[in-house]
């Protein structure tokens, strides 16, 4: 079947070579012309494992095709994908104005009846308001066409976003249309072996579930993390407290991983985004700033930490930190605690040494050229002579590490780890000072 997708972003271009790759005949939309022409030649703009030979793979197929041109993205196909950003508003709420804009895209060139699907992650009401748009759009042109509006959240995680999305625990489409059903039923056909798998419920529900599901993880996550910072000062250890609440099936042992914050382009905006429209209804969402205001303070923990254990000396000194992006995989450092970290070492007169397997060329983006920021070819050149390493993400290189050599290569001892990468007795055997997230006597008192 036809599709076309507004955005080759991050949700945009995984939902359209995953999409083609199943059989289905893809147009993607984008109004940046460069990046569509460096698609077109296989060049992917993010790094995410396995998208660039499936986008390669598939446009060579013929599945899988790019255009600048909303006419002929509108004329494509009946099912019109919204897949385009939605960052968030100074005061935490998000911004729809490219939402709204593909929306009128769709209205101004629509010549026949179209499905509109919100793959975007929107606030509760938006299906409301794209079809507020493309209905003043049809009428200013004295157009009566029909159309639909239909909401299917995504729930891809980064760095494992090809596998979620043919692999996801469930599609859910809000839709209170028996033909919006049949057509995202047979767009998803390809990935139903379980019925169950496609789940239908009205619109608002089915936006609200997206906020929900990611809302719930990040509570997860800042709730471990209090857990961790309570462990510390009582002198017990979160790791075992883990392994002791996740073996009830009630927990579970997903995403109770304590560490240095969540990061990333979901759980800080939509957790925010989610408080934003409980107060526009009148609701004081008192967990949800809760959780919000935990994760703040954990990412800061990094910073205090070195700040107990250099007794607040830090000028001066050069920190070396393993990991920038907000998780192992990706090149992303949206709201990383890396930054929070750097940015805090800056203000208090530090070098920061880093090094990332794939985000140095993120790091340089964000930040540009700076004498308080050295970006290391490898891990051991970053930890050459530095007064502190701190890890910050737990990707695979950083798990096996010689402690002895570690101690002989840094000019203070000090090891501050974000992510709870090592034991702790073995770390310190090599006589390291080791401050880890929760693990008894981490906490420099
Ligand atoms: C998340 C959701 O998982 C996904 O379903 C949604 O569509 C988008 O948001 P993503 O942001 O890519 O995906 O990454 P995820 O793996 O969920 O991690 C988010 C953050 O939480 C990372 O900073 C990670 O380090 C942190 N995290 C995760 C923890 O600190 N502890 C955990 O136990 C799990």
């Amino acid at each position: 079947m036809r599709i076309t997708i507004f955005g080759t972003g991050y949700v945009g271009l995984v939902t359209g070579a995953c999409l083609a790759d199943v059989g289905h005949d893809v147009l993607c939309m984008d109004v940046d012309a460069d990046k569509i022409a460096r698609l077109e030649q296989g060049e992917i703009p993010i790094f995410e494992p396995g998208l660039e030979g499936l986008v390669k793979e598939n446009v060579a197929a013929g599945r899988l095709r790019f255009t600048t041109d909303p006419a002929a993205a509108v004329a494509f196909a009946t099912l019109q994908f919204i897949a385009v950003g939605t960052p968030p508003d100074e005061d935490g709420s998000a911004d729809l104005q490219y939402v709204l804009a593909v929306a009128e895209t769709i209205g101004r060139h629509m010549a026949d009846d179209k499905v509109i699907v919100d793959k975007s992650t929107v606030p509760v009401g938006t299906a409301d308001r794209v079809r507020e748009r493309v209905a003043a759009m049809l009428e200013s042109r004295g157009e009566a066409l029909a159309f639909d509006v239909c909401s299917n959240p995504e729930f891809l995680k980064e760095g494992a976003a090809i596998n979620d999305f043919t692999h996801g625990a469930r599609i859910v489409v809000g839709t209170d249309s028996e033909r919006v059903k049949r057509l995202m039923r047979e767009c998803y056909a390809p990935y139903i072996r379980q019925q169950e798998k496609l789940m239908f419920m009205d619109v608002r529900s089915a936006e609200l579930t997206k906020y929900a599901a990611n809302a719930m993880l990040a509570t997860k996550i800042s709730f471990m993390n209090e857990i961790a910072n309570l462990a510390e000062r009582l002198g017990a250890d979160v790791e075992q407290v883990r392994l002791g609440i996740g073996s009830d099936p009630r927990i579970g042992y997903q995403f109770i991983y304590p560490g240095c914050g969540y990061g990333g382009s979901c759980f800080p905006k939509d957790v925010q985004a989610l408080a934003r429209t409980a107060g526009q209804v009148g609701y004081r969402a008192e967990l949800l700033t809760a959780v919000e205001a935990v994760n703040q303070r954990q990412k800061r923990s990094l910073y205090t930490k070195l700040e107990q254990a250099f007794d607040g000396e830090l000028a001066g000194k050069t920190i070396a930190l393993w990991g920038l992006a907000f998780k192992p995989d990706t090149d992303d450092m949206r709201d990383a605690p890396s930054r929070t970290l750097m940015e805090a070492l800056w203000q208090a007169g530090a070098t920061v040494r880093a090094y990332d397997p794939q985000a140095m060329k993120e790091c340089r983006r964000l930040y540009g050229e700076r004498d308080d920021l050295l970006l290391a070819g490898d891990r051991i050149q970053a930890v050459k002579g530095a007064d502190a390493l701190v890890i910050c993400t737990e990707w695979k290189d950083f798990r096996a590490v010689d402690f002895d050599w570690l101690k002989a290569q840094l000019a203070t001892p000090v090891v501050v780890d974000g992510r709870n990468l090592y034991d702790p007795a073995l770390v310190r055997q090599a006589g390291l000072l080791y401050y880890a997230v929760g693990r008894g006597e981490s906490l420099v008192l």
